[in-house]
């Protein structure tokens, strides 16, 4: 296995879910990390105690504010010294049908998964840029690619953080920056408990390896591509085959 020692690492929203998970498997591969809330300290401070190893950093960080971002990421600089990734992982959905869809509820949709990752990355980037190495990875989702019925505010940010991925990419790779997205399918997390039964039972009906996926499966290919160093402007699908 590749060593991912004392890399260091800010996860955004990492409170809960997926970030969650992240955070802790990666402390499991000695690699030190921010845990980073917007609202929920209480939940991060929890998640920060259940770490391995020691050195980590529990920050503030709202990813629609640009002097928090500011703020977290000179106290990450004041802490580790260098950053060796940002994950964009902090996202929100607010569904409901096309018409029914209120223009506050699409741009604030956008403002946190689109935007918050723009602002994050570039933030990211002024020291990747100085320090000639990096990685950033973006939390996208298989609706990127093949649309959800009730999501156009949250399929459009996730497909246009594929798109930012890409162009990062390739503006960033002179610099050995690698920039890539993760791309989930449906996994068991908060945001997918809001689903009802039936809801559940159709969509596993369609997933071919019949089951839905776990945070740590997402934690896993964060691990890999922190592994990788000759894999950029790509878009890694973590979907038991949703969509092939
Ligand atoms: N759960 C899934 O099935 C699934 C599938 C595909 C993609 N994703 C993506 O994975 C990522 C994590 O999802 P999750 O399922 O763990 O969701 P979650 O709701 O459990 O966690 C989202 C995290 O983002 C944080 N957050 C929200 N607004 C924020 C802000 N303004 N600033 C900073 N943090 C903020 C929340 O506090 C929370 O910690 C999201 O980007 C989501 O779109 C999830």
């Amino acid at each position: 296995m590749i060593s991912l020692k004392d890399q260091c690492v800010m996860v955004t929203g990492s409170s809960r879910g997926i970030g969650a998970a992240i955070v802790k498997h990666l402390s499991q591969r000695e690699v030190r990390v921010a845990v980073t809330y917007s609202s929920s300290k209480k939940e991060a401070q929890e998640i920060f105690q259940e770490l391995d190893g020691s050195g980590h950093l529990l920050l503030e960080l709202d990813v629609t504010k640009p002097e928090s971002i500011t703020k977290a990421f000179d106290q990450f600089m004041a802490h580790f010294g260098t950053l060796s990734a940002l994950v964009n992982n902090a996202g929100i959905t607010k569904d409901t049908l096309l018409l029914r869809m209120k223009n506050e509820d699409f741009d604030s949709v956008l403002k946190t998964n689109l935007y918050g990752s723009f602002y994050c990355s570039k933030e990211a980037a002024k020291y990747m840029i100085k320090n000639r190495k990096g990685n950033i990875i973006n939390i996208s989702s298989v609706v990127a690619q093949i649309g959800n019925p009730g999501q156009a505010n949250y399929v459009a940010s996730k497909a246009a953080i594929e798109g930012l991925t890409r162009s990062m990419a390739n503006e960033l790779s002179g610099r050995n920056i690698q920039v890539n997205a993760i791309a989930p399918g449906f996994i068991q997390t908060e945001m997918t408990k809001q689903l009802n039964p039936k809801q559940m039972e159709a969509i596993t009906s369609k997933i071919p390896l019949k089951k839905l996926g776990t945070p740590q499966d997402v934690a896993e290919t964060v691990a890999f591509l922190l592994s990788s160093e000759y894999i950029t402007g790509q878009v890694i699908a973590v979907n038991g085959g949703l969509a092939m």
